[in-house]
């Protein structure tokens, strides 16, 4: 087993990353040791130019999110954990993947298309290759397994689209029947948490909680504190109905279905078992538990946050040693994607 993921550094941490990520990140580097795979986690700073963005922010952003990956639980002497800038290998293969890609296929992407907007004439050249840095960086570590929310899904479909056409087209005797030439990559499949897959923001049941979003009571960052924590659940848009007690009411209910799935998420229950507990309850009830849940669990990561931000040194010592690793670990793939290319190195 190899996994491999990301995270953009920018804007902060949040509850919608952890639940739907970062949280089965960790769960896959505890499990892993007993698998006897490897883990690679890294900081998507090369995607985060693809919009507009500040250098010093995205410098400092960087660092605060090493700080915040390692308070939820990665551990840097158990999983690779770096950022792109640092292995030049993520964007020479994107390079190598970009004559394979189809232009039909990244006109399909939504993201491309939410991103963009309607200035499509006006957006980066590198909003609309990203998907395909995408592929490389899961691509090159010959990942099997990637832990995403639903939102990335589409991306790594396109990833596998990639290997496979690449694998076809250039390894020799790879597409015959019954083959079994190996390729020079393995098809990733996608690790979605069921109960988590897609956390919405608190002011709107229909837009996904995201770091993008301009209102700040949209979200719950994992740096707040707990007074923001509360403020934000109390102000989270609900309706005046009662929860109800068996999971078909709160179809049509966007808010009360996203703030019950968040308590179930983040106290490992169910659905059900939530509803079981308050059926019948009012939010004035309902919404001061939720609060507290998410004070309780998130207030050690937020300590242990506040700590290691303060330590540039040990930051930037974090990154470096696993931009090492990473870097070894990346070069047999590279030369293969060199070679099945035709390419001369010498
Ligand atoms: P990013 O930085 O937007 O998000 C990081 C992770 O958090 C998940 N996520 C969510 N899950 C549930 N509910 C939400 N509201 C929510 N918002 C975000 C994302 O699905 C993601 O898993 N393109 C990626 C970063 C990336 C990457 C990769 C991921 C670059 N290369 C290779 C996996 C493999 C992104 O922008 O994620």
């Amino acid at each position: 087993m190899r996994i491999v993921s990301g995270i953009q550094p920018t804007g902060n941490l949040h509850l919608g990353n952890y639940l739907g990520a970062i949280r089965n990140w960790v769960r896959m580097q505890d499990d892993i040791e007993s698998h006897g795979g490897q883990c690679l986690f890294f900081l998507a700073d090369l995607h985060a130019i693809s919009m507009p963005h500040d250098p010093a922010q995205l410098t400092a952003s960087t660092l605060e999110m090493v700080a915040a990956l390692v308070a939820c639980g990665v551990d840097p002497d158990r999983s690779i954990l770096f950022n792109q800038a640092q292995v030049p290998a993520h964007a020479e293969l994107q390079w190598l993947l970009t004559g394979t890609a189809r232009m039909g296929w990244l006109n399909r992407m939504t993201q491309f298309k939410d991103k963009a907007g309607k200035h499509r004439e006006g957006a980066s050249i590198a909003l609309f290759t990203y998907p395909v840095l995408q592929a490389a960086d899961v691509l090159l570590y010959q990942a099997t397994h990637v832990p995403v929310g639903e939102d990335q899904k589409q991306h790594l479909e396109l990833a596998r689209d990639i290997a496979q056409k690449f694998n076809n087209d250039f390894v020799p005797g790879y597409a015959d029947e019954n083959s079994e030439v190996p390729g020079v990559f393995t098809l990733p499949d996608p690790i979605i948490p069921p109960d988590a897959a897609r956390i919405m923001s608190l002011r709107n049941g229909s837009a996904k909680m995201s770091k993008s979003d301009p209102s700040e009571m949209s979200r719950i960052d994992l740096i707040d504190d707990a007074d923001t924590i509360m403020k934000k659940i109390k102000k989270a848009k609900t309706d005046p109905e009662p929860l109800p007690s068996e999971e078909k009411g709160l179809e049509g209910r966007a808010e009360a279905q996203n703030l019950v799935g968040i308590y179930a998420a983040m106290s490992e229950t169910t659905v059900a078992g939530v509803l079981a507990e308050f059926g019948g309850e009012g939010f004035g009830k309902f919404k001061p538990a939720l609060g507290e849940l998410l004070v309780e669990k998130l207030s050690p990561i937020n300590a242990r946050f506040v700590e290691l931000k303060q330590d540039r040194e040990s930051l930037d010592a974090i990154l470096a040693k696993g931009a090492l690793k990473a870097r070894e670990l990346a070069r047999p793939t590279l030369a293969a994607a060199y070679d099945a290319l035709g390419l001369v190195r010498g």
